[in-house]
């Protein structure tokens, strides 16, 4: 295999995205950070120097780490986070996974940091495509985002203590983006700064969306061009055309467009992405644009209502009717679990989230990899399922052997929430409002993704193999929720994870 190796240097700078000036966490001085790019069957190798003066780590969204559990960069859960000053060094493989997905900061509490630039994309070309797949001429990457001019740190101790935010919001009231931003660029307060590609006429292009942004969710879509859907998350899809596409946080899709318009304007098109944050403050800009371009043409559209894409009768992506390219019936399960959620208030009016009861609080100085590998040590189990001594941050122990776990995801508030679970990319049974009723599952062919939204008031049926031994974290990926603790920990294989041999530099980050 290949080993590809990147430096990632993250520090504090002032940067403006969107026009307005503001401090950001970034990686190598760019917003979105690096984009690591490699072939299936790669071993990456990522030195992470942290300039920072608070804990640092990186997390790479969607892929196994089997075997490499310890380097999934998850604080208090599989490391306990790069000191400032110090660096860690990520090594893994790549040989089972391929497909779109990003990289980001993932402090499990308090801190959010990726909201403030730490992120970037990450693409890993599958070793061959299925027959008959479409083809492409040309390979383009959307980093998608809502921008905010607080810095994180303050956003999230104001929604955790129901003190008032910066726009005057309080209490559950989620922060509102000030604006977005396509590729780093946005606007605000009338800025007329927009990202654009040059493309050939003509053309068939491959636009990977990716969503890294912290809380609202984003239409996107380009005026008169339809996209064709091939990827959702990191699983090849049926072809699939549509008009528009909404992603939630962490959410990602590949769609095809053809640069074969003749519509007015010529040659310059709208890419709208559209904040759909549920609130509105004013001041906030919602309206996120960039600008594909023909041939050089140099004009700035001048469309400025959505024209869809005319006479086509397309639609918006329905996520239900998604289906892999490469059909996949899954196995029965052998194990169920349901897990219900919500977002509460403490008594001084800040947020504070439950799964099954409890809100997930960080471990300091260690993390339940460290103390699982050291319980197997010292000859003690660490925690069994349901037992007096499963600790606070939250179990699902499996049995020692491979199973395939239907976990039931049950939404017991409003708001929709964006669920993922490390290290696995489970098949999406089905979803609903209401209370699940064992009808409406997928037995057949359901679409396999990392990251799935539990609707408000809904359910939604996960069904994942625990055949990748380590802890491994699910969560919604709404930032300010990870922090209010809407967390919790899965542990596959137990035996294995226990006898992981940790490498010495993450053991030195705990006693640091
Ligand atoms: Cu994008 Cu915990 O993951």
């Amino acid at each position: 295999p290949t080993t590809r190796n990147f430096n990632f240097v993250v520090s504090e700078m002032d940067g403006a995205p969107d026009g307005f000036n503001k401090t950001m966490l970034v990686v190598n001085g760019l917003f979105p950070g690096p984009t690591i790019e490699a072939n299936q069957g790669d071993q990456i190798v990522v030195t992470v120097t942290n300039q920072l003066s608070t804990r640092t780590t990186i997390h790479w969204h969607g892929l196994y780490q089997n075997g490499t559990n310890y380097y999934d960069g998850t604080a208090s859960v599989t490391e306990c986070g790069i000191p400032p000053g110090e660096s860690l060094t990520y090594d893994f493989s790549v040989a089972e996974f391929s497909g779109t997905t990003w990289w980001h900061l993932q402090l499990t509490h308090v801190d959010t940091q990726y909201t403030d630039g730490i992120e970037g994309a990450l693409i890993i070309h599958p070793t061959s495509y299925p027959s008959n797949f479409p083809t492409w001429d040309e390979d383009l990457v959307v980093e998608l985002a809502d921008v905010y001019h607080t810095i994180s740190s303050t956003i999230v101790s104001e929604y955790l203590s129901g003190t008032s935010s910066p726009s005057g919001q309080s209490g559950l009231a989620l922060e509102t983006p000030d604006s977005g931003a396509i590729n780093g660029i946005g606007q605000y307060d009338g800025s007329t700064n927009y990202f654009d590609f040059n493309l050939q006429p003509n053309k068939t292009y491959r636009l990977r969306l990716i969503h890294e942004g912290s809380a609202a969710q984003i239409r996107f879509s380009i005026d008169y061009h339809a996209l064709t859907v091939i990827e959702a998350d990191s699983t090849l899809t049926e072809p699939y055309t549509v008009e528009g596409i909404t992603l939630a946080v962490a959410q990602r899709y590949s769609v095809l467009i053809t640069t074969n318009q003749t519509a007015e304007p010529q040659g310059n098109y709208w890419i709208r992405a559209e904040l759909i944050s549920g609130l509105t403050v004013s001041g906030t800009n919602s309206d996120i644009r960039g600008i594909i371009r023909y041939d050089n043409s140099t004009d700035t559209p001048t469309t400025s209502t959505d024209p869809g894409v005319p006479n086509s009768g397309l639609s918006d992506l329905n996520v239900a009717s998604l289906t892999p390219a490469i059909s996949n019936t899954p196995p029965s399960s052998t194990k169920s679990y349901t897990v219900d959620f919500s977002i509460g208030v403490t008594s001084s009016g800040g947020a504070i989230a439950a799964m099954n009861g409890t809100s997930w609080t960080p471990l300091s100085g260690t993390s339940t990899l460290l103390q699982i590998v050291d319980a197997a040590k010292n000859g003690s189990t660490y925690a069994a399922e349901g037992s007096s001594v499963e600790p606070d941050n939250q179990f699902i122990i499996t049995e020692d052997d491979i199973q395939v776990v239907d976990l039931l995801l049950v939404n017991t508030g409003p708001g929709a929430h964006p669920f993922h679970l490390h290290g696995h990319t489970p098949y999406v049974m089905g979803f609903g409002t209401g209370s699940f009723d064992g009808t409406g599952l997928n037995t057949v062919n359901p679409i396999t993704r990392d990251t799935y939204l539990v609707p408000s008031g809904g359910w939604l049926m996960a069904r994942f193999i625990t055949d990748n031994p380590g802890i491994w974290t699910i969560h919604c990926h709404i930032a300010w929720h990870m922090a209010a603790g809407l967390l919790m920990q899965v542990n596959s294989l137990p035996s294995k994870s226990s006898q992981f041999d940790i490498p010495q530099a993450i053991l030195d980050q705990c006693s640091a």
